[in-house]
């Protein structure tokens, strides 16, 4: 049945810096542990050795230049208010701000891009969501440190996000300290900065790392709230529903410590202390998680709300070596045959959406933010009536479903801030770091080996997300 989103409903897009500033040198700016990832940062399937990093940025890595961003900020930013966004969310490059990031002074020049980018979106009426950490520690960090793993890190977090709250108090209001904070169980040298290689890193100091980003989270909501109490601070995670595989209940207990994996990051956001469940986990698997003197009171200080990634869901069994397993967003697990996959093997489930929307509000009874959703796939352009553009009719069906299940959420009751897609203008891929796998409104002319003018164009999905937006989502209907 029809149905109209909330009024003030924030419908926008989403991107990383890394993805697609490029940039990656310029006005001062420190490398990352992107500009040494070319192929992407996430090992193939558990176990394996981290992806390949360099000793230095390679012409082949596709993110150094990403879609130029940096330099055509205006010209991306009128095609979203042309749109109609409410909200878009990018991240803020640490490195463009303490390259380095142990630093005691930022770079002027860093501060000065995002002024003017966040200057531009308020022309437009358009509210800046700002990622404080999207997959792009200092590669200083990862070096000198071992990245989050050190609990140095704290320190450089804390004058980092300290020196962009109060640059930007009256600038921006939505902010998230860590995107997918789980996914540092999966990828953590991307996610986390930790240069021990994968299969090196122990149980015990990964979860300690995991400790040090929740410490620093909370720090992050405490000192934010103090520069401005009407911040808006949310933890953002990468959500991934599980199904049983049957109505064994040993899979349905599967699916519990399946979810449970994901659950502990959002817990201890909402609720400020760590749940009881894991401390089973940690006990039988040997693992003491060292509290520094305050860790426990800092903890307290939980969020505002609750954002989160959505692409897929999987299903879990107590032996899943019995079923075929399937590739997905950081994380897999076996694949469901109730469910089609993207090209990229993502198994594709819109109700899961709904059920995600559902579960952490009743959980924590905080507002959510869906700050990543779409479809990954290859584009086709082709000479319309207008220019190029590419009839992306996959892409549309993929949003509507989805979208239609948003709105069956709300109607259950779900208190939700805004959804934003991700990448409304084709970047550089995360996990693979191509440029063929698009998700945006906007198509850029670039390809994997480099070659293309960079030049903008609109898909066929454009006109509907536009359309979406205008009707607040009462064209999804029709
Ligand atoms: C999320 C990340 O995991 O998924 C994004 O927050 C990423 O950075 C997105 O781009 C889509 O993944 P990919 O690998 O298709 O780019």
């Amino acid at each position: 049945m029809a149905y109209t989103f909330p009024k003030d409903f924030l419908w926008g897009g989403a991107t990383a810096a890394n993805q697609f500033e490029g940039a990656y040198n310029v006005d001062g700016k420190g490398l990352s542990v992107q500009d040494v990832t070319p192929r992407g940062g996430v090992p193939a399937k558990p176990g394996d050795h981290n992806p390949l990093i360099t000793d230095k940025p390679t012409a082949d890595n596709l993110k150094l230049e990403g879609i130029d961003f940096y330099h055509r900020y205006k010209e991306d930013i009128a095609l979203f208010a042309e749109m109609g966004f409410k909200v878009f969310r990018l991240s803020i490059a640490w490195s463009r701000i303490f390259p380095n990031g142990d630093e005691l002074e930022p770079n002027e020049a860093g501060l000065q891009f995002y002024d003017k980018v966040f200057d531009e979106l308020s022309k437009y009426g358009i509210e800046p969501l700002v990622t404080l950490s999207h997959y792009e520690t200092p590669l200083h960090l990862a070096r000198q440190y071992n990245g989050w793993a050190n609990r140095d890190l704290i320190s450089f977090y804390e004058r980092y996000v300290s020196t962009v709250f109060t640059r930007y108090k009256d600038k921006v209001k939505y902010w998230l300290t860590f995107n997918e904070v789980n996914s540092v169980l999966h990828a953590p040298f991307m996610s986390g900065g930790i240069a021990t290689p994968f299969e090196e890193l122990s149980k015990q100091d990964l979860y300690q790392a995991v400790h040090h980003e929740l410490v620093a989270s909370a720090l992050a909501t405490k000192v934010g709230h103090e520069i401005n109490p009407d911040f808006k601070i949310g933890c953002m995670v990468l959500a991934m529903p599980a199904y049983g595989m049957t109505s064994n209940p040993l899979d349905q207990l599967a699916v519990r410590q399946f979810e449970n994996q994901n659950y502990l990051f959002s817990d201890i956001h909402a609720r400020g202390k760590y749940p009881n469940y894991i401390k089973r986990f940690f006990k039988e698997n040997d693992i003491e998680i060292q509290f520094a003197e305050g860790d426990e009171e800092l903890l307290k200080h939980t969020v505002d709300f609750i954002s989160f990634s959505y692409y897929m869901s999987v299903a879990a069994a107590h032996n899943p070596e019995a079923y075929n397993s399937g590739r997905g967003n950081i994380m897999g697990g076996i694949s469901n045959p109730y469910l089609e996959a993207s090209e990229w093997g993502w198994q594709i489930d819109p109700v899961g959406l709904r059920l995600v929307l559902n579960d952490f509000y009743d959980r924590y009874q905080l507002p959510l933010f869906i700050v990543e959703n779409g479809l990954g796939a290859k584009d086709i352009l082709v000479e319309g009536p207008n220019g190029p553009t590419v009839e992306d009719d996959y892409r549309i069906d993929y949003l509507q479903k989805h979208l239609v299940q948003v709105g069956e959420a709300l109607q259950d009751g779900v208190e939700l801030l805004g959804y934003t897609t991700w990448g409304p203008i084709d970047l550089v891929s995360a996990s693979t770091a191509e440029l063929s796998k698009r998700y945006g409104f906007i198509y850029v002319d670039r390809n994997d080996d480099g070659t293309g003018t960079l030049a903008r164009y609109k898909k066929k999905s454009f006109n509907w997300y536009k359309e979406v937006i205008a009707t607040n989502g009462e064209s999804l209907y029709r």
